[in-house]
């Protein structure tokens, strides 16, 4: 058989069968598997180029499906061996990259020996090196680069993993569950054997070995098992592991606490990795994670990476009951776990902080990158009905609108009813492989929903715009909401949603409002009556983001001013500031506004802003998010065709009055924010929110003065949010303190892989007008690689975002993605295929650059060998 330990693993070339039409994978035709796998052993001989993996599958037929064939997936691997029943057996057969088997019996047992080349696997899915260690992803189809299995997550194995090497290179050895025994070996090896009690699918199979050092602490669960934690990381980052213990501990309350989930074995790991695709993974017992979500101090991490190591270790940790004790049955239910272990990580990180702040950027993030999902080539439903490579639907469409999803069942059942929802969920399918629609049928019968309209939003893609129109006579107000859901790919005529929206009519004189009202719009077009309303009210509508929709509805400025200033929804006086630039900057890229107009558009917003930073009773953190000017991104969205030049230059041009205007104001900010101590308390994480904000808004409008600024700022820093905000306004601009805080800043950190990832991403993010030149240069950094995820997503995906960049009028920022998708796509498609979407967004860009943008996605196409994940993101862009 054939021998991979001295060849490379194979790349992910597309699997085109005969007819040269790639496969495509449906929802509808699933089947159970003919055959089930309760228990599989697996010993490891661990080498760093030649790893030999013994697999001893106990299989049986599955009732559900009986069928003589064994169907074994593989990607890249051979069989050395094959064994049935202790007998050496050869007749067996593959079927492209799968190995089938005829068994005649009830039940069997399968040994299969393969070997496999970590140091080779630069796709970092199966078992991969990374700077001298060994580790896996499996999820969602790695094992089966490991060794042949059924590689579905339906079926579902109690794993023992023995693996064995060199004691010098992995003296940690550690895998799923418990460690059972271990010992030495001959000529310096040693071994460990794991056993995890718990039937999962192969995607939560991990292994790590190599050399690491670990924090260690320890939970009781209120039922008193004492549960051993440890972070494992390399020897000099332990000291950077206490934020992410001390997050890991309080998910594990929280989840008791909030979804009576308690944990369920004695020890929980989590391994740091530098090489990674993902932020993390939930293997059982061994969750392994990017660095960058683990390791955290106040020197060389942000309290933006604060927070995002809050709420990826809690993610990661809720998994262990919505994805793990309950996992899904087939790859298409991917938001069961996700959408929902997203709401429990937000809701988590909003119990921990500011609620309100929370839930405002996780509405950012959703605007900045589902909303375009949605409206693109590639929008999908939160259950996709087919797919080529699954790794293309790790999005922010199944995670991030996923969880809104499930927060509007929330919103429907209130909070006690929501969480007898979710009991009799985990009660009902613990241990099972369940759907979508298992979970939206225990929300229905534990909490007592109907939800059989809402289960549209499992199916249909597109993000609804409700159109409001609001009428008023004698003292009742009504008010009429028109919903279209938008075509999207293959889902050309949709049908009205279920859609519950938060609303408040506010009195103008007094600012206050009667309570508020749920109205749920589930047909084309309803009104809805409220009287005792002597006057024409104000309308404060989806408040707290109440559903994943547009509101269209016809505002005034002075009542946006209103909203801004009264509104006792925090989300709602986001929102209604951010209407008002919105609707201003809309009209001055169309070219809609008379030199009068634009004025009276500005005064109103400027109005805004300085009651935002004079109001006495907000919080710093929450004036942080009022003042944020919402993105390019989601501007872009509301104009179609795009001209991003002219949205780049009509936003800054605002920045650059507001930054005049409010002159005295943004520095006596800056001052007053400057002199509060460093803590991690809300107050002072405020103040540094606010004082790189201050900058923000000087920048355009008095560079010198914000260049003195940011350079103070940045040579008093003692943290990184204020050294690196420092820096990025820098960054900007075109003054010689520029270049002296980029090369103290990269000097300072040298060896920081981390930090060092964020001197590239501030460059490439820069509104420097020469920033596109600045990321070809980088690129030939020393520091630079294509090998290392974080690395590139630094550098590029930032580059990407950036319209200044991205979408600079010669193409060349087009030709630079292009090029990158190209140059990475034989080294890792995953990561690769992640850079197509910015490109496939060309049809809602102005005709000039769509035709460039165009061509690049065509000469991508024409390029012979490209993985699946690439070749699926090109082709639906394209059409
Ligand atoms: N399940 C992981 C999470 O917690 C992500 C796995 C990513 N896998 C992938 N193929 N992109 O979200
Ligand atoms: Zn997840």
């Amino acid at each position: 058989m054939n021998d991979l330990s001295s060849t490379p693993a194979l790349p992910a070339e597309a699997q085109l069968p005969d007819d040269g039409q790639p496969t495509v994978i449906n929802r509808l035709d699933y089947t159970p598997p003919a055959w089930l796998v309760p228990q599989i052993a697996l010993d490891f001989a661990l080498s760093l180029d030649a790893t030999r993996v013994l697999s001893v599958l106990s299989v049986e037929r599955n009732p559900a499906n009986p069928a003589p064939t064994l169907r074994l997936n593989g990607d890249g691997i051979a069989a050395r061996s094959v064994n049935v029943d202790g007998q050496p057996h050869n007749d067996w057969r593959m079927d492209g990259a799968d190995l089938l088997i005829d068994l005649p019996g009830e039940a069997h047992t399968v040994t299969i020996e393969t070997v496999v080349n970590p140091t080779a696997n630069t796709q970092l899915s199966g078992l991969y090196a990374s700077g001298g260690m060994l580790c896996t992803q499996c999820e969602a189809e790695g094992f089966r680069r490991i060794t042949f299995f059924p590689d579905r997550p339906d079926v579902l194995s109690v794993y023992t993993v023995k693996m064995a090497g060199d004691k010098q290179k992995f003296p940690i050895l550690l895998s799923n569950g418990n460690p059972v025994a271990s010992g030495e070996g001959e000529d310096g090896t040693h071994w460990a054997e794991w056993h995890d009690p718990w039937p999962k699918p192969s995607y939560l199979f991990a292994l790590v070995a190599g050399d690491l050092v670990a924090s260690r602490d320890s939970f009781t669960t209120r039922s008193g098992r004492k549960v051993d934690l440890a972070i494992y990381v390399r020897a000099g980052d332990e000291a950077r592991t206490d934020h992410a213990m001390r997050s890991l501990i309080a998910s594990m309350e929280w989840d008791e606490e909030v979804y009576g989930r308690e944990y369920d074995l004695d020890l929980f790991n989590i391994v740091a990795v530098s090489d990674f695709n993902a932020g993390a993974m939930e293997n059982k017992g061994l969750n392994v994670f990017n660095t960058r979500y683990i390791l955290a101090d106040p020197e060389t991490a942000t309290d933006g990476d604060y927070d995002a190591v809050e709420g990826v270790v809690a993610h990661e940790y809720f998994h262990n009951w919505s994805g793990n004790r309950v996992t899904c049955r087939d790859w298409f239910q991917l938001s069961l776990k996700e959408g929902f272990t997203v709401l429990r990580d937000q809701q988590f990180s909003a119990d921990r902080g500011s609620a309100p702040v929370k839930r405002i950027e996780d509405v950012r993030i959703l605007r900045a990158a589902q909303f375009p999902e949605d409206s693109g080539p590639l929008a999908h439903p939160i259950r996709p009905d087919s797919y080529q490579e699954i790794s293309n639907f790790y999005t922010a469409t199944v995670y991030n609108k996923g969880a809104e999803v499930i927060r509007m069942m929330t919103v429907l059942a209130g909070p006690e009813r929501f969480r007898k929802g979710t009991d009799l969920y985990f009660d009902r399918h613990d241990g099972e492989a369940a759907t979508c629609e298992d979970f939206v049928k225990a929300i229905e019968d534990g909490a007592g929903l109907d939800l059989t309209q809402f289960r549209r939003w499992y199916q249909q893609a597109g993000t609804p715009r409700v159109d409001v129109a609001v009428a008023h006579a004698g003292d009742t107000v009504t008010l009429t909401l028109k919903q279209t859901v938008p075509p999207t790919p293959g889902q050309p005529d949709k049908q009205p949603m279920v859609i519950p929206l938060r609303t408040a009519l506010f009195d103008r004189a007094t600012g206050k409002h009667d309570g508020e009202h749920l109205i749920v719009l589930a047909e084309a077009e309803q009104s809805f009556s409220f009287s005792g309303h002597a006057t024409p009210p104000v309308l404060s509508i989806n408040r707290g983001f109440s559903a994943p929709v547009a509101i269209a509805s016809p505002v005034s400025n002075e009542d946006l001013v209103f909203l801004a200033a009264h509104d006792d929804d925090p989300f709602a006086r986001y929102e209604a500031m951010q209407q008002l630039v919105v609707q201003h900057l809309v009209s001055a890229v169309r070219g809609e506004l008379s030199p009068a107009q634009r004025d009276a558009g500005r005064k109103a917003i400027g109005e805004a802003f300085a009651a935002v930073l004079a109001d006495g009773a907000l919080d710093d953190l929450m004036r942080g998010e009022l003042v944020i000017l919402p993105g390019e991104s989601y501007l872009h969205e509301q104009l179609a065709p795009v001209d991003p030049g002219k949205v780049r230059a009509e936003r800054e041009d605002l920045k650059r009055w507001l930054g005049e205007t409010l002159k005295a104001e943004w520095t006596t900010l800056h001052d007053r924010c400057s002199a509060v101590p460093y803590s991690l308390d809300a107050a002072a994480r405020g103040a540094r929110k606010l004082k790189t904000q201050a900058l923000v808004y000087l920048a355009p409008a008095a560079p010198t003065e914000a260049a003195r600024r940011a350079r103070a700022q940045y040579d008093a820093a003692t943290n990184m949010t204020d050294r690196q905000g420092a820096l990025m306004v820098l960054a900007g601009l075109d003054v010689p303190e520029r270049a002296v805080a980029l090369a103290d800043f990269h000097q300072r950190f040298a060896g920081n892989m981390l930090v060092i990832d964020k001197w590239f991403s501030l460059q490439a993010g820069s509104l420097h007008p020469d920033a596109l030149a600045h990321v070809q240069a980088l690129a030939g950094h020393p520091d630079f690689t294509l090998n290392n995820p974080n690395r590139v997503r630094a550098l590029y995906m930032a580059a990407a975002a950036n319209p200044g960049v991205f979408h600079d009028a010669s193409g060349a920022g087009y030709r630079m993605i292009a090029d990158l998708i190209l140059q990475l796509d034989p080294i890792n498609g995953n990561v690769a295929a992640r850079f197509v979407p910015p490109l496939g967004r060309w049809k809602k860009i102005e005709p000039a650059r769509a035709a460039l943008m165009r061509a690049e996605l065509e000469r991508i196409a024409a390029q012979p060998g490209l993985s699946r994940d690439v070749r699926e993101q090109v082709s639906k862009s394209l059409e």
